[in-house]
């Protein structure tokens, strides 16, 4: 579902300013960086840690949407909630398969995912306890995810960027059945709309971390921008996501859970209150509710699933040994 501020960008050793310098002008001339084509070190490395961080967290971030795929409340909620889920998963392999271009291999991704070695995006860390977790997760969470992706699909990286406007379509739709789920709540008994509004209560915090530090805590930020992986700081897209929610919110009753949060005329910036870092960094670090959990459970998955991989390579041996005879 989507990429956080967490990815950093590495130093490029000395004696490279030529090259740099030839892959600014063409990264300012706005051209895509292709596979085969001259990169620094560090914008390679930057891009397969933030790739592979965004494909984790479409493939864990459908964890905690799957124990709500039977208890759905109606026949066409399930089927929104099920074809949500295959286009996650679909992201996961669209954007494991834009960092294989990058010279890593999908199964070192997936053994550092499996590892605990690589991050995924945080808020999937946090649990569904009913039906109208679902719907916030996709009114706010691929809202969010909306904002951070759009962006991507400018990215100066080819690959990427391409695999991105497919999967920002996709995310359109799982935006829209969030809110339109939502709405349903909002107009239903005085208990459906304390269930919407309890859900947007408990997922306001995380979905605002979703974003990343702060830009003043997020030196990294710069040459991200530089390169053309990034569009806009944490704190820009943060802003846009507020702007575009609070009208939403309004339309159906739901109070946003930020007594500070308020338009500053002067700025025309919403301005909100402390989010609670030390909470984002403990989740970040493995503390959260449902790390553990969602970690066990992929590797359940994972090693549940050998055969099926054993199988496909047993078929394309033999489909191989065929053609060759
Ligand atoms: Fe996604
Ligand atoms: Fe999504």
């Amino acid at each position: 579902m989507y990429s956080q501020g967490l990815m950093g960008v590495e130093e490029t050793p000395g004696g490279e300013q030529d090259l740099l310098d030839r892959f600014q002008a063409r990264i300012d001339a706005g051209e895509k960086i292709e596979p085969n084509d001259e990169m620094p070190e560090a914008y390679r490395k930057t891009l397969i840690r933030q790739m592979s961080q965004h494909a984790h967290s479409e493939i864990v971030g459908v964890y905690p949407e799957a124990n709500w795929v039977t208890r759905a409340p109606t026949l066409r909620r399930k089927l929104q909630a099920m074809a949500k889920i295959q286009d996650e998963f679909g992201h996961g392999l669209y954007i494991y398969s834009a960092a294989e271009t990058l010279g890593v291999s999908r199964e070192e991704m997936v053994g550092q995912l499996l590892s605990g070695k690589a991050k995924y995006s945080s808020v999937f860390n946090y649990p569904t306890l009913n039906w109208a977790d679902l719907a916030v997760i996709g009114w706010l969470g691929d809202g969010a995810a909306i904002m951070n992706q759009i962006p991507l699909c400018r990215c100066s990286y080819g690959p990427y960027a391409r695999a991105m406007v497919l999967v920002c379509k996709e995310e359109s739709f799982h935006q829209r059945q969030g809110y339109e789920a939502m709405v349903a709540l909002m107009n239903g008994s005085p208990e459906q709309k304390a269930m919407g509004q309890d859900a947007v209560n408990r997922w306001w915090w995380p979905i605002m971390m979703m974003f990343g530090p702060h830009d003043a805590d997020s030196p990294n930020t710069e040459t991200g921008v530089k390169w053309k992986i990034k569009n806009f700081t944490n704190d820009e897209l943060r802003q846009k996501f507020i702007k575009a929610t609070v009208p939403q919110a309004k339309l159906i009753g739901i109070e946003i859970p930020d007594p500070d949060l308020r338009f500053n005329e002067e700025t025309g910036d919403w301005e909100h209150g402390e989010i609670d870092w030390d909470e984002f960094w403990s989740v970040v670090k493995g503390q959260g509710p449902c790390n553990h959990d969602r970690i066990t459970a992929r590797r359940k998955a994972h090693a549940e699933g050998a055969w099926v991989l054993e199988a496909a390579q047993a078929y394309a041996a033999k489909q191989a040994a065929r053609n060759a005879a």
